[in-house]
């Protein structure tokens, strides 16, 4: 196959994704309540300070609540075809639970999605992405209660209600597979003293798959051409060496992670998980229903964020370790690592597409890839970022092979098109953007917005359909 006859499909979704938390700022205007990002000072992977006396860089984020107009129209100017948010649970149902929502949340989304639509942008929306309202925790322990699907449902249905005109593509969660690696943003969990945490942990996920299928039956009861799909982490893992036992590692680190995509697309616990619940003493409860229910409402399509991948091994001597998304692992000798430690892996993409399709035979859409990097603003006001540019341009050229090797791919957001701030570590300073936003660690800084190189090399590569990369 020559270079000519690899090629993006047409009509592909070239964008960029954000989360509400990370960018909107404003987390007590408008009504919204609080949400587990307010009183995350640290990042995901700390729990909550409460007394909210710590800086916090949400709080204001990048002022996107602000700014969306101005943000949306360079995100225009690129030539985006598809721009993935969140909508904040909180600024809906400040506590949660309540019964009528809050309209002026209601009303900023309505805003948002029209000025994107005025550029044919197509709106992707993440339900809930990792954040949920702090009051649900408070009262209910989040996830570990089946309550929180009936609270969860009742948002899902609001917001397809409210948006059916707007926003055909949705996916449920966020990462779903974080609820066992970061549990307080994953799931709201807190553990108790002696608490069995690995089984609150399925048994949240549990709770989080019904809620995910039931969404998934109300979107599609009240938007026909709803396109709904799940999100996993993407956790593809290398044996160290060909033995055995390292193959069979790997492939049960994978497994953690298709369990996820297992149950939200094919319907049901896989055989494999069974095993692992009975060997590790897990009970899941289950109502009367829940597994028709699952059964009954599989995903349109599979969302997922790719980073890096992983080294599976059994010798205690390969155990050098590595850094990555909420999943340290051990580390690959052929690759290299970013500022942050997180390995590159290019060809990792081609491979998770070819896994995730020949598992599921559902169409793909990469919802987040991209290089977090700290950037130098130069004397002249320019951001050369060329080894973000290289990182994107090599992983859109293994996504282009495995077109060719047939994967349906709906489309690709690379993620936080505009600096934001960090997830698991709660910086500005972790850089993603085609756009600098002027922020600091210390929060300082005008919030101006600069287009860098990245900008105008992503701009080309939209404008040609990936011809150009
Ligand atoms: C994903 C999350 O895990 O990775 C995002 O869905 C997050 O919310 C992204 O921002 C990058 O991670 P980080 O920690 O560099 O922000």
């Amino acid at each position: 196959m020559t270079e000519q006859t690899k090629k993006f499909p047409e009509g592909f979704l070239w964008g960029g994704a954000v989360a509400a938390n990370q960018v909107e700022g404003a987390y007590n205007v408008g009504g919204k309540g609080l949400s587990t990002a307010d009183v995350s000072p640290n990042g995901v992977m700390y729990p909550f300070d409460e007394s909210m006396e710590s800086l916090n860089l949400y709080h204001e984020g990048i002022d996107f609540y602000h700014r969306y107009k101005e943000d949306i129209a360079l995100f225009a100017e690129m030539g985006f075809k598809a721009f993935r948010t969140s909508i904040a649970w909180t600024r809906i149902f400040p506590n949660g639970d309540e019964t009528e929502p809050n309209e002026e949340g209601l009303e900023f989304y309505d805003r948002l999605f029209d000025e994107l639509l005025k550029y044919n942008i197509e709106p992707v929306v993440t339900i809930s992405h990792y954040e949920m309202p702090l009051g649900l925790i408070k009262k209910y322990g989040g996830w570990k209660n089946r309550k929180v699907i009936d609270c969860y449902e009742h948002y899902a249905k609001t917001v397809f209600t409210r948006y059916k005109e707007k926003v055909k593509y949705w996916m449920t969660f966020n990462e779903i597979n974080m609820v066992l690696h970061a549990p307080f943003t994953g799931g709201g969990l807190v553990f108790e003293e002696g608490e069995n945490k690995l089984n609150a942990m399925y048994q949240a996920a549990h709770h989080l798959f019904v809620a995910s299928a039931l969404a998934v039956k109300a979107g599609h009861d009240i938007i026909p051409d709803a396109k709904i799909g799940c999100m996993i982490a993407a956790t593809t893992t290398y044996p160290m060496t060909p033995k055995p036992e390292d193959v069979l590692a790997a492939m049960e680190n994978e497994r953690r992670t298709l369990f996820f995509s297992d149950v939200q697309a094919r319907g049901a616990y896989p055989g494999y998980m069974k095993r692992f619940f009975k060997e590790n003493g897990i009970t899941i409860e289950m109502a009367e229903g829940d597994e028709d229910i699952l059964k009954e409402n599989t995903v349109d399509y599979i969302g997922f964020s790719y980073y890096m991948s992983m080294v599976a091994s059994t010798s205690p001597e390969d155990l050098a370790k590595t850094e990555g998304n909420l999943l340290g692992g051990v580390k690959n000798p052929y690759l290299e690592s970013s500022e942050w430690g997180w390995q590159i892996d290019p060809k990792g993409i081609r491979i998770t597409l070819n896994t995730l399709y020949d598992r599921y035979q559902k169409p793909l859409f990469i919802v987040e890839n991209g290089l977090g990097a700290v950037d130098v603003v130069e004397e002249d006001g320019s951001i050369q970022d060329d080894y973000r540019i290289n990182y994107l341009r090599d992983h859109l050229k293994e996504v282009r092979e495995a077109i060719a090797d047939g994967v349906d791919l709906i489309g690709y957001t690379s993620w936080g098109p505009i600096d934001l701030v960090s997830a698991s570590t709660a910086e500005m300073k972790k850089r993603y953007g085609y756009i600098y936003v002027d922020r600091d660690n210390e929060g300082k800084g005008t919030l101006s917005r600069t287009r860098k190189k990245s900008f105008y090399w992503y701009k080309k590569v939209i404008e040609t359909n990936g011809e150009s990369l």
